[in-house]
């Protein structure tokens, strides 16, 4: 009796150490995780008399067509403008410059005949304090790291990810923690069980040896059998899959010249697939955009926003990218004019049909009116493009057999209708009833 009592009071002051050991853990853990909430909360600092925010917007919408804050666009960088001039002076420069620039004052004539006399509109809408408002924002330090971005109010969608990433790691690392005092807890319970045996002077006997397992199953017929029956299965199962992915190209994501980003662009910006693949719509291709279709966004998009940035890429690497299309294209950005001096951007085809196969856009776009999505997947949320369909022959085959065609308001089809439904004796045709099966019509 005495040795059991003995042997528990042992096990619950270890089990009591365990337990506070997981408290501390986890507690710690929930301090770690505070912080990064009170952060993410604080509101950036306001500056001057105006509010930054409302001005912001206001610029935004007037302003961002020709001035940027650090760099010069068809107007002067305009970041700490307000120490340039005074607020009369800038009052009446937002309002109407030409009027000013008439009015022979000098100062307004200099910065007019600085910038080659281009004209800045003038902006009569504009209060007092919107002005004030815009030059609030205007004053407002740079933001010095993209990582500060993340401590703004703006959501930012990359940010939320990175939270979660941090957090798992903190959970990652307390059940870690937990695990190693576990295994020392085992230890220290072995050790204090044997030496409670040894001063109670119990003798532990080691275990009889008995026949290996791998010996008793050898001498089974039937699971040796059975075993290796299983084992051939599975080999040509992989064999078998091995050989059918062979050209087989699924998630194909090569390094393309240019970062390029749908998810940027068709996504966030929500900028219409068309609009660059318009080939899509009339031809047998979907196209790449020639680089003049890009510049009718990028010569005054020449940075993205701090939030546009996320963990895995920084707003330095995305405006590392625009400067590549300027090299490629040859606009010089201080001067606003193309240099002529281009180099083609050498995109790395993803989607690649054998030579024998014939695949037309248009019919599947227009005509079918399927979506670019149905075959090519999220491709707004695409950082990086990629082959989302395997383009194999039962693929296309598939969709062929479930797809209905679209015969309403298309009398090309009108009079195939009429005879096909009384031939397969039903209502709604698929593309495969149409003859979407023989092998002539994707086979040149
Ligand atoms: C159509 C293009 C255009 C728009 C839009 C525009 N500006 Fe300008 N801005 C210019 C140009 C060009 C100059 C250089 C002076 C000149 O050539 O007239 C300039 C000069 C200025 C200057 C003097 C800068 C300096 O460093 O000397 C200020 C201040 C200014 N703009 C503020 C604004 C504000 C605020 C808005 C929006 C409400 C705005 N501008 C909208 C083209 C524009
Ligand atoms: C602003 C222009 C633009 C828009 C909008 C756009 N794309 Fe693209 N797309 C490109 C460029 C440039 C490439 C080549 C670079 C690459 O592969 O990322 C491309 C590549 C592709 C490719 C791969 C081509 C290949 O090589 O096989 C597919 C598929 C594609 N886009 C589909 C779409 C779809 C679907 C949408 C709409 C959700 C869309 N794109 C919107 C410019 C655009
Ligand atoms: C309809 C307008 C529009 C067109 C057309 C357009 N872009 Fe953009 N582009 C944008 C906008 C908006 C952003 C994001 C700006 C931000 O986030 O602040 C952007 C961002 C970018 C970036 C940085 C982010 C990234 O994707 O890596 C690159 C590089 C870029 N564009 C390249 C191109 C290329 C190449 C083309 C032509 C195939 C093109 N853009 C066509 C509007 C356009
Ligand atoms: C029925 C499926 C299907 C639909 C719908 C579809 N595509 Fe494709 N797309 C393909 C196939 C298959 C290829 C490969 C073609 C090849 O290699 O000849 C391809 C290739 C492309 C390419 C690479 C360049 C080229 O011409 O081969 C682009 C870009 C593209 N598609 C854009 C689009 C856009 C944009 C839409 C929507 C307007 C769209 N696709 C709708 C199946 C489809
Ligand atoms: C998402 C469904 C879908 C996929 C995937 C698809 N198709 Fe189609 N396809 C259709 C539909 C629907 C039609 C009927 C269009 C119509 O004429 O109204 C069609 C029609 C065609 C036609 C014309 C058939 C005729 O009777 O004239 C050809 C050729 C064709 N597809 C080739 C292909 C090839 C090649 C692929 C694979 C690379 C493919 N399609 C993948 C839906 C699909
Ligand atoms: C809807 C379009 C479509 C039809 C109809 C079609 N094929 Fe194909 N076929 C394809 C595509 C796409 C591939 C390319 C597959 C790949 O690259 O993996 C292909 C590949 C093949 C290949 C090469 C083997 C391979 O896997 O690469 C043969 C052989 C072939 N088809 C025979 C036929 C015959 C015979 C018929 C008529 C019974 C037929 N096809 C009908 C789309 C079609």
């Amino acid at each position: 009796m005495k040795k059991v009592g003995n042997h528990n009071s042992i096990t619950r002051k270890l089990f009591l150490g365990l337990a506070s050991s997981v408290i501390f853990s986890l507690t710690s853990f929930a301090q770690e995780a505070a912080p990064a909430v009170t952060d993410a909360a604080a509101a950036p600092a306001a500056v001057t008399g105006g509010d930054a925010v409302k001005g912001k917007e206001l610029f935004n919408a007037n302003c961002a067509a020709c001035h940027k804050l650090d760099a010069k666009g068809t107007g002067p960088a305009l970041r700490g403008v307000a120490g340039k001039y005074d607020m009369p002076w800038l009052y009446k420069w937002i309002k109407n410059s030409s009027d000013l620039i008439k009015s022979g004052d000098p100062q307004a004539v200099k910065v007019y005949e600085e910038n080659n006399k281009a004209v800045m509109s003038a902006f009569p809408q504009l209060s007092n304090a919107d002005i004030d408002n815009i030059i609030a924002y205007t004053s407002e330090p740079k933001a010095e790291a993209p990582a500060l971005a993340a401590g703004s109010t703006e959501a930012v969608p990359g940010t939320a990810a990175s939270d979660s990433g941090i957090s798992n790691n903190i959970i990652l690392g307390a059940l870690a923690l937990v695990m190693i005092i576990l295994v020392v807890m085992l230890f220290l319970v072995n050790q204090v069980l044997t030496k409670v045996a040894k001063a109670n002077a119990i003798v532990i006997t080691p275990k009889t040896p008995t026949t290996p397992i791998w010996k008793a199953f050898a001498r089974n017929q039937f699971l040796v059998l059975v075993t290796s029956v299983f084992l051939l299965l599975a080999g040509a199962y992989f064999i078998y899959g091995y050989l059918m992915q062979i050209g087989v190209d699924q998630n194909y994501a090569p390094i393309q010249p240019i970062h390029y980003s749908h998810r940027i662009h068709a996504g966030d910006n929500e900028i219409n697939c068309k609009y660059c693949h318009s080939a899509a719509r009339v031809s047998k291709n979907g196209g790449i955009p020639s680089l003049n279709v890009c510049m009718n966004c990028h010569k005054n998009i020449a940075e993205v926003a701090e939030s546009t940035a996320t963990p895995e890429y920084s707003k330095a690497f995305y405006d590392e990218q625009i400067q590549k299309l300027y090299t490629a294209v040859g606009w010089d950005q201080t001067s606003q004019t193309y240099t002529g001096k281009t180099q083609p951007v050498k995109w790395v085809r993803i989607h690649n049909l054998p030579d024998f196969v014939y695949f037309n856009h248009s019919q599947h776009v227009t005509v079918a009116g399927i979506e670019c999505q149905t075959c090519h997947g999220p491709v707004q949320e695409y950082e990086i493009q990629k082959q989302f369909a395997p383009l194999t022959m039962s693929w296309c085959i598939d969709c062929h057999r479930k797809t209905e065609v679209k015969m309403e308001g298309n009398e090309y089809y009108t009079k195939i209708h009429d005879e096909l439904s009384k031939k397969y004796g039903v209502d709604k045709l698929t593309a495969a009833q149409m003859g979407g099966l023989e092998c002539g019509k994707c086979h040149y």
